[in-house]
């Protein structure tokens, strides 16, 4: 089968199997041409392990510190001539990247915030790995089913208060236009969105794990949270979905008391803005990144998922001297390139500036399409997408 793009929105309904392990090989290889993360994890657990900072925090730990690993996540296999979804391949090629090279993979495909699936993967620690001493939770959702109550949460991308206005662009047509987005109309719609994006599902896997038995002495955990510039502040931070990720950073003392007695830590990472399925999502933040991403770029600063994760475990949870570096907050910050003043000073005024004319050349729309279409495994040179696709692809450990 030939495999195209074809979009709606800001989603990709299809999905190139080799492109997408070309995207694998492309982080391993990066992976590969760092030095090896001293002290790194050995046993690790990542939650939302297909896409975006979760596939590349498995990729990290395993090809930069030969760490065995389970993934856990939710995408469509490939079926009788059915595609699967970005995330399955993605998943297949990692796999078998990882077992060529002598490493431990395993992979669940499920819903990470059902008792369930919990179950599972205890099962499979125990089986195969005994006890895992990192657990990296970088799950992203639109809806959430409680497993305790099962009612079921939807969360939503709007500000809190007033409307908020400004400027946005739709990165396949290089159209900016002003949008209004209007709050929300009720405390529903902040709970439901904290129901699904907080802390608690975080929370409920910890508590699983410790009560299994499958946490080493020494365990650490992280979760990814985005705080941003002033500018989408009304959309981001101070937003439904900012209220969520205040709950996901206030559940890291929660969860340092439950891991006290094995020594463990848990920790949120603040990353960088990047392209994904889920940033791809938010309106406004599509057009920060394309700014961001070409001063960045011009300042030689600029980083995808893979150098993000490797930074964050290299150089911030697994120093020589074990000490990690916390903000005021008590928050890793890999997002400190991002926030350099000198950036923000420069995407601040290019912001002001930006119109659907100039767009292609004061800003990286197009390493923004680039890299959208990349997350689907598209636009790679490697690849001759006139060729039949390999669709069948499966993940070795799930068939
Ligand atoms: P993503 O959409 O690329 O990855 C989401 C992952 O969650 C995928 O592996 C998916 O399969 C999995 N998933 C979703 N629902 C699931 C379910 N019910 N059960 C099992 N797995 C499920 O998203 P991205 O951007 O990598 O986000 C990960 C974390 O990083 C999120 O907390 C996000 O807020 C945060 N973050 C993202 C930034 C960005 O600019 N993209 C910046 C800073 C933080
Ligand atoms: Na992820």
């Amino acid at each position: 089968m030939i495999i195209q793009p074809r979009t709606r929105g800001f989603i990709c309904l299809t999905a190139h199997p080799d492109g997408a392990h070309q995207a694998v090989k492309n982080q391993i290889e990066y992976v590969k041409s760092e030095d090896e993360i001293k002290n790194g994890p050995k046993k690790v657990l990542v939650i939302g392990a297909s896409t975006g900072f979760g596939l590349s925090s498995r990729i990290a730990a395993a090809f930069g510190s030969d760490a065995s690993t389970i993934g856990v996540f939710f995408e469509k296999p490939a079926s009788e001539g059915k595609m699967g979804t970005a995330g399955w391949y993605n998943s297949a090629a990692f796999e078998k990247e990882a077992h060529a090279a002598g490493l431990y993979a395993k992979s669940i495909n499920g819903d990470a915030f059902s008792d369930e699936v919990k179950k599972e993967t205890i099962e499979l620690i125990k089986k195969d790995l005994g006890q895992v001493d990192l657990v990296v939770y970088s799950l992203a959702s639109p809806r959430r089913t409680h497993p305790k109550t099962g009612v079921a949460y939807a969360s939503v991308l709007k500000p809190i208060g007033q409307p908020f206005t400004n400027k946005t662009v739709d990165f396949h047509t290089g159209v900016v236009s002003d949008i209004t987005i209007n709050p929300v109309e009720n405390e529903e719609d902040i709970a439901n969105t904290v129901a699904v994006m907080g802390g608690e599902d975080w929370k409920f896997w910890i508590e699983d794990l410790k009560a299994a038995g499958v946490l080493a002495e020494g365990v650490k955990t992280v979760a990814y949270s985005y705080i941003g510039p002033e500018l989408t502040f009304p959309i981001y931070r101070n937003g439904t979905i900012g209220q969520a990720k205040n709950d996901l950073e206030a559940t890291v003392p929660v969860l340092n008391d439950l891991l006290k007695d094995l020594n463990g830590k848990s920790y949120v990472s603040v990353n960088k803005a990047l392209v994904t399925q889920s940033s791809s999502a938010i309106p406004v933040v599509p057009l920060y990144i394309s700014l961001l991403y070409k001063v960045m770029k011009a300042k030689g600063t600029h980083e995808g998922t893979i150098e993000q994760m490797q930074r964050l475990f290299a150089d911030r949870l697994y120093t020589d001297n074990g000490e990690v570096a916390l903000d005021e907050a008590g928050r890793i910050r890999v997002d400190d390139w991002e926030m350099a003043d000198d950036v923000q000073a420069e995407v601040a005024k290019l912001w002001k500036e930006t119109t659907t004319e100039n767009l292609s050349e004061i800003s990286d729309i197009e390493g923004y399409r680039k890299e959208f279409f990349n997350l689907f495994g598209f636009q790679f040179d490697e690849i001759d997408y006139e060729k039949d696709a390999n669709e069948n692809v499966q993940v070795p450990s799930i068939e």
